[in-house]
């Protein structure tokens, strides 16, 4: 049965793939938000808005009140930020769009990685100096494999498509 389903999930992984890779270029986003304002000039941590909640997989995107906590009062006659403020009044998280994702049949761990010594760096490239993000590393199977190999973590299919806790 669980072999069926690994199978299934596989199957539309591969009509997935077969529209095409992602692209690299940056997506639009609804509001131009800055990592190289943000984390660089201001030096704010990632983890203020990349929250490493248990059991740790994700890292989450913020909600938009982290982000009122500061544009209740600065630049509130900026077009953005009172795009942002309108998403806030409504109660509504910004729908950023998303630039690194892995199927959902893969699992993956940021703690577990975080805990292995990864940084942030060597999965998402220079983000405290980047305006805007895209895609800059490879977190294909391949990209996944490459780093595996060097540091020796485990190659077998079932350690990522069928991880048991
Ligand atoms: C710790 C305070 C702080 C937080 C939290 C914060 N910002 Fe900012 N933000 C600033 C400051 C300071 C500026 C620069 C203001 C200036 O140019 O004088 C700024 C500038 C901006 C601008 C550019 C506005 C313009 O057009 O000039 C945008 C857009 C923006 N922030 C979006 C966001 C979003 C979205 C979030 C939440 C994910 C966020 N900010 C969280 C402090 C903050
Ligand atoms: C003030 C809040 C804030 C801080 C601080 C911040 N980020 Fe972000 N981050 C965001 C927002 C908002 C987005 C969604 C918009 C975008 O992709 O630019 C995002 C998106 C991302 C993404 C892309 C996620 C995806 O798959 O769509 C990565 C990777 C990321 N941040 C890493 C970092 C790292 C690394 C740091 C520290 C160097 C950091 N962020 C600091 C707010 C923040
Ligand atoms: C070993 C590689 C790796 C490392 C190290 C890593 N990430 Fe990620 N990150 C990923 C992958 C892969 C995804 C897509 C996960 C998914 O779609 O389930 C992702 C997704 C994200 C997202 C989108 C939201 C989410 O949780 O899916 C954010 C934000 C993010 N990473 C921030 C960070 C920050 C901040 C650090 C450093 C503390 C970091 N990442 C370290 C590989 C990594
Ligand atoms: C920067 C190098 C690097 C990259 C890139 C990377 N990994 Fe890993 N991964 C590691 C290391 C190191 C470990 C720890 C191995 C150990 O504990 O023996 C690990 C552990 C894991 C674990 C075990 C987690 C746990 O709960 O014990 C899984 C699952 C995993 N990686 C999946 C992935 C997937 C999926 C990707 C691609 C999206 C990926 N890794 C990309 C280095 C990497
Ligand atoms: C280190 C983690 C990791 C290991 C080990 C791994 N995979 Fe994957 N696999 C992935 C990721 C990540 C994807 C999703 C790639 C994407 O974004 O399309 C994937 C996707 C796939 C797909 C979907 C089609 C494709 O090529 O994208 C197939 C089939 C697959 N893996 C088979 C295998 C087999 C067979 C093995 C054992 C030889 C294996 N995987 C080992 C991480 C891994």
């Amino acid at each position: 049965m669980r072999i069926a389903v690994f199978f299934a999930v596989l199957m539309a992984g591969f009509l997935l793939v077969a529209q095409g890779p992602a692209p690299v270029t940056a997506p639009v986003q609804p509001i131009p938000y800055s990592h190289a304002l943000h984390a660089g000039k201001l030096q704010l941590k990632c983890g203020m808005c990349h929250e490493n909640k248990d059991p740790g997989e994700t890292m989450g995107l913020p909600a938009t009140s982290k982000c009122m906590t500061c544009h209740q009062a600065v630049k509130t006659d900026a077009e953005p930020i009172q795009k942002l403020k309108s998403f806030f009044d409504s109660k509504r998280d910004v729908p950023w769009v998303r630039v690194y994702q892995i199927p959902g049949y893969v699992y993956f761990s940021h703690r577990a990685h975080t805990e292995a010594g990864a940084t942030c760096q060597e999965c998402h490239g220079a983000v405290a100096a980047s305006e805007v993000l895209k895609r800059e590393t490879d977190i294909s199977m391949g990209g996944c494999m490459t780093c595996h190999r060097q540091k020796k973590a485990p190659l077998n299919c079932t350690f990522c498509h069928e991880h048991q806790n």
